[in-house]
């Protein structure tokens, strides 16, 4: 947090408007304080954006009342679950932060229909232990799963380690409840397995980054749970060697749940906070897991896997014996991100995606651009589905370093862009990558979002200023 408390701009709504938007929620749920609202402009991301008002509904008849307040009036809403989010999204600009944290309730598990119904709030971790109790799963897993909220996976589209077996939160939403700019609500798709009823809408929802609607209610869909899972950690001396494993593993017909690469600094730096006797000599590290029903065939596929990784330049592969030693390994990956943080002031972390044929590629790419720009640029992340996220380490009070840092980060996107990849794979666009959208998508595509947007929401009055490029980076 670096905002100076005297450069705090006031509240200027009016007294009859906040009085208005009290009424619906109650005065303990609408927040003017400057703590507040500081503490409702931050997210996972450096870039702080205050809100002149912060409110919490209980219901979403009160997110209604309140968007239709908004739109009458024609101020921003952002939505916001619990913040962790890493490209800005729920970063209110001006106008309401609108915190659905109180909308956290499990409305109903049903082993019938394989379907969970909750409120945006839910936290993700909390909802998996809940169908985990009896015997369904809910598979996505973003690394913040302890503290992030359902309505935000939906919002970024959030993914996870073990999505390279089971696909990203989208493919898990069934059905949707959402609050449009006109304060009217809409269902969109349901819980039969098969719907094609219409546009499919829900998909459009999904990774809109709070720009189109307020999700109220999400209905996901849960598979039984598989009874082993197993993992091991392969060592290697060279990442590149770590990369090349990866792409042999993914042909050798098993599908893994998890292929996780952690490269020399970032096992130094998770090393650093949490003490768990990670290895201390290897370039790069890859958490390997496999589940399935039976402990025989998923124990083959798992050494089936070590011996790829050893005949592909493993030094050891080291299984984990118990649930506690696969848990810690599980632990130092999910602590990637806080570990680097803690390593220089500031961390950029990016998030861009290239087919599994190109995996070693954008690895050699990010090592060039890191020495290219003079830049400490730890690599991790989703290597079975391509996915990593190169971190630029740095120092925003240092105006040559950044320079450096937004020319490695335009790089590192040029690169995947180039190796037939994208710019974001699980952490959404919001503000931070906004300017880069057009590399990726083409001026077509570009120019036909804005319209959809507009149709859905003419003034505009969803999460204003995200996605899309205006012309103004917004990294401050
Ligand atoms: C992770 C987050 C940063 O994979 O996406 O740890
Ligand atoms: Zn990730």
């Amino acid at each position: 947090m670096s905002t100076d408390p005297s450069s705090i701009p006031p509240v200027t709504l009016a007294p009859a408007l906040l009085s208005e938007l009290r009424a619906v929620v109650g005065p303990a749920n609408l927040l003017t304080e400057d703590a507040d609202r500081l503490a409702y402009g931050i997210d996972g991301t450096w870039v702080e954006r205050l809100p002149q008002v912060v409110i919490l509904p209980a219901t979403e008849a009160e997110v209604a009342k309140i968007v239709k307040i908004a739109a009458r009036v024609g101020i921003a809403i952002t939505p916001r679950g619990n913040a962790s989010g890493l490209s800005g999204g729920a970063l209110p600009r001006a106008g309401i932060a609108l915190a659905l944290t109180r909308m956290n309730r499990i409305i109903e598990i049903s082993r019938d229909d394989q379907v969970a119904v909750v409120e945006p709030g839910v936290i993700t971790g909390e909802l998996q232990r809940a169908v985990e109790r009896i015997g369904l799963f809910y598979p996505p897993d973003p690394s913040s799963l302890s503290v992030s909220a359902i309505g935000g996976n939906i919002a970024e589209n959030a993914g996870g380690a073990r999505c390279l077996k089971y696909g990203v939160t989208g493919d898990y939403v069934m059905a949707l409840r959402v609050v449009l700019p006109s304060g009217a609500v809409i269902r969109t798709g349901g819980r039969t397995v098969k719907n094609v009823t219409g546009y499919n809408l829900r998909a459009l929802f999904v990774g809109s980054e709070g720009t189109l609607g307020i999700v109220t209610q999400a209905t996901l869909r849960l598979l039984p749970k598989p009874r082993h899972t197993l993992t091991c950690a392969a060592h290697f001396m060279d990442i590149e060697a770590a990369a090349h494993a990866t792409t042999a593993m993914l042909l050798s017909g098993i599908i893994p749940t998890t292929i996780e690469l952690m490269d020399r600094t970032t096992i130094d730096c998770v090393e650093a906070l949490l003490h768990l006797g990670l290895p201390n000599d290897t370039a790069a590290l890859l958490l390997i897991s496999v589940d399935g029903n039976h402990l025989d065939a998923v124990t083959d596929d798992l050494a089936t896997l070590a011996e790829i990784c050893q005949t592909t330049g493993a030094t050891q592969v080291q299984r984990a014996d118990t649930p506690e030693e696969a848990a810690r390994l599980w632990q130092a990956r999910r602590s990637v991100a806080p570990a680097l943080a803690r390593r220089r002031p500031n961390k950029l972390g990016e998030d861009i995606a290239v087919p599994r044929s190109q995996i070693p590629a954008m690895v050699r790419a990010v090592r060039a651009i890191a020495a290219e720009y003079q830049l400490l640029i730890p690599l991790y992340g989703h290597a079975g589905d391509g996915n990593l996220h190169p971190n630029i380490l740095c120092d925003r009070r240092d105006a040559e370093e950044m320079t450096r840092v937004r020319g490695a980060a335009a790089a590192i996107f040029a690169a995947a862009v180039a190796l037939g990849g994208t710019l974001s794979g699980e952490h959404g666009i919001g503000l931070l990558k906004k300017e880069f959208l057009e590399s990726d998508l083409g001026p077509d595509q570009i120019a036909l979002m804005p319209a959809i947007k507009a149709t859905i929401d003419p003034t505009g009055i969803f999460n204003p200023g995200k996605i899309f490029p205006t012309g103004t980076a917004e990294w401050e």
